[in-house]
């Protein structure tokens, strides 16, 4: 999180000062700079008490000056100078300063290409400006700018009814969702009729109090998103008409968003992604691997060639006779369980998945268990079935990155939510830039298709509003 840095904070930065540049900070310069500075803050970016990165802005009016901006030497080039310099440049517009101005050693090649990426621009070039003879550039952003669009997003796509109103910068004015789970957990999962039926019933209350709850009248919003696809096709009709309707009434732009594409965007809340970027996509209906370049370029490179990864969750806790969904119930019911029954491990070539003899084989289990009176441990059975799919989840997902070398690899869809699969993500990607969803992302929210909808809008991604929603629709396009 980043705030104002702490004196107890003080020994840390010394020794990224140290690191860092040719001309250190000393202690006392900093703790003076913390407590006597009247015009100058210094924001830090702490986790887990690390100090991972900071930034010193010296406010004057309407001016001001970003005096040092570092990132600690190993996680550099993880995104985090980009975290904390939107941090800066949103501390001095919320000071109301119209200018930031900074200089920069002219051999600095990543200080320079991070301050360009965010809108500086070299004015001039200061001779023997550093001790050691080295030039400076004079940098300066004008930080008045025409204000980042708002948009409306709607998700309707299974069984949550969801609108949020989120901007260009991704900063969040509402979200509001509202899931149909006690419904459908009678009838053991998701009926795609009675689906289609309670988003009608709430599709127009949740938009109304997305807009009030968001503060902004609909003349304030730029363009209307909505999911496309992929997704239950009744379902996905009553999002596309209400935002096909506002679309059509207000005169905005549409954008069409494809719903993985929304799991993996979301993961921006968190910090900017990297690319090439690995996304593992694990939901109800979707187990893949993606490979994606830039934010239009998405390939599948594995994916299941039977049921997906959540499907086959869900189905083995109904085997077990749990509530739907059955994830989340495997989940606590494994973190019981002991090793005890055998499960084949899926045997598939290449990058693909497969879960439905893996799901058989559980039945197949539970009915010889039963015939033999024994009784069945659902702890155990529970622990035995999500090790062997989570483990060829990580298997293919080393595989990918072994020959689709990335950046970044992010966790993405409803399944991201299962503790088992983030504790093995975290152990078995440690020299990747791993993202993890937050548990309040993973499932199905309007926020998400906002997030991905900030690309369509800078790439100028439309549909038009005869645009059929897509069943089956494929990230790749
Ligand atoms: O992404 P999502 O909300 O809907 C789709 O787009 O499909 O994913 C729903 C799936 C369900 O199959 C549900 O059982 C699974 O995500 N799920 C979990 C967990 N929480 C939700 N699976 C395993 N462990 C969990 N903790
Ligand atoms: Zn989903």
């Amino acid at each position: 999180m980043i705030a104002l840095l702490k004196m107890e904070d003080l020994d840390q930065v010394e020794e990224i000062e140290k690191s860092s540049f040719v001309n250190p900070w000393n202690r006392q310069y900093l703790a003076k700079e913390i407590s006597d500075n009247e015009i100058g803050e210094i924001y830090a970016d702490v986790e887990d008490g690390v100090v991972i990165a900071y930034g010193d802005i010296w406010y004057m009016f309407e001016n001001c000056d970003l005096t040092r901006i570092a990132v600690r030497e190993e996680y550099r080039h993880k995104g985090y100078g980009q975290k904390m310099m939107k941090h800066l440049i949103s501390m001095a517009k919320g000071r109301g300063c119209e200018f930031m101005h900074l200089e920069v050693n002219v051999n600095n090649a990543d200080a320079i290409g991070l301050y360009e990426r965010n809108g500086f621009e070299t004015m001039r070039t200061r001779r023997n400006y550093y001790e050691n003879g080295d030039d400076a550039f004079d940098m300066l952003r004008i930080l008045v700018e025409p204000e980042a669009r708002k948009i409306l997003a709607i998700e309707s796509s299974c069984d949550e009814t969801a609108c949020a109103v989120i901007d260009e910068d991704l900063n969040v004015y509402s979200s509001v969702v509202t899931s149909q789970i006690d419904v459908h957990a009678r009838f053991g999962g998701v009926i795609p009729e009675v689906a289609s039926r309670m988003h009608v019933e709430q599709i127009s209350t949740i938009v109304r109090s997305a807009v009030d709850q968001a503060h902004i009248g609909i003349n304030d919003i730029s363009a209307i998103a909505y999911t496309i696809g992929p997704g239950l096709i009744g379902s996905l009709h009553v999002g596309a008409i209400a935002a096909k309707s506002l679309a059509f009434f207000y005169d905005k732009p549409l954008i069409g968003v494809h719903h993985l594409k929304g799991h993996i965007f979301i993961n921006e809340m968190i910090r900017p992604l990297q690319y090439p970027l690995m996304a593992l996509v694990v939901s109800g209906g979707h187990t893949e691997l993606v490979y994606i370049e830039n934010d239009q370029s998405f390939k599948i490179i594995g994916t299941t060639l039977d049921d997906a990864i959540g499907e086959a969750y869900d189905k083995v806790a109904r085997v077990m006779n749990e509530a739907y969904p059955g994830g989340p119930v495997i989940d606590r019911l494994a973190r019981q369980g002991r090793p005890h029954y055998q499960l084949p491990t899926p045997k598939v070539e290449g990058l693909d998945f497969s879960f439905s003899g893996l799901k058989n084989a559980v039945l197949q289990l539970v009915k010889k268990e039963e015939s033999a009176g024994n009784p069945i441990d659902k702890n155990d059975l529970a622990y035995a079935f999500q090790e062997v799919a989570l483990h060829s989840l990580i298997k293919k997902t080393k595989m990918a990155l072994e020959q689709y070398p990335c950046k970044m690899l992010v966790l993405a869809g409803g399944v991201a939510a299962n503790s088992r699969l983030r504790e093995l993500m975290n152990e078995n990607f440690t020299d990747i830039d791993l993202l993890l969803p937050p548990l309040k992302y993973c499932t199905d929210n309007a926020l998400m298709i906002g997030c991905a909808a900030v690309h369509y809008l800078k790439n100028k991604k439309f549909v038009e509003l005869d645009a059929a929603s897509e069943p089956s629709m494929s990230i790749e396009y």
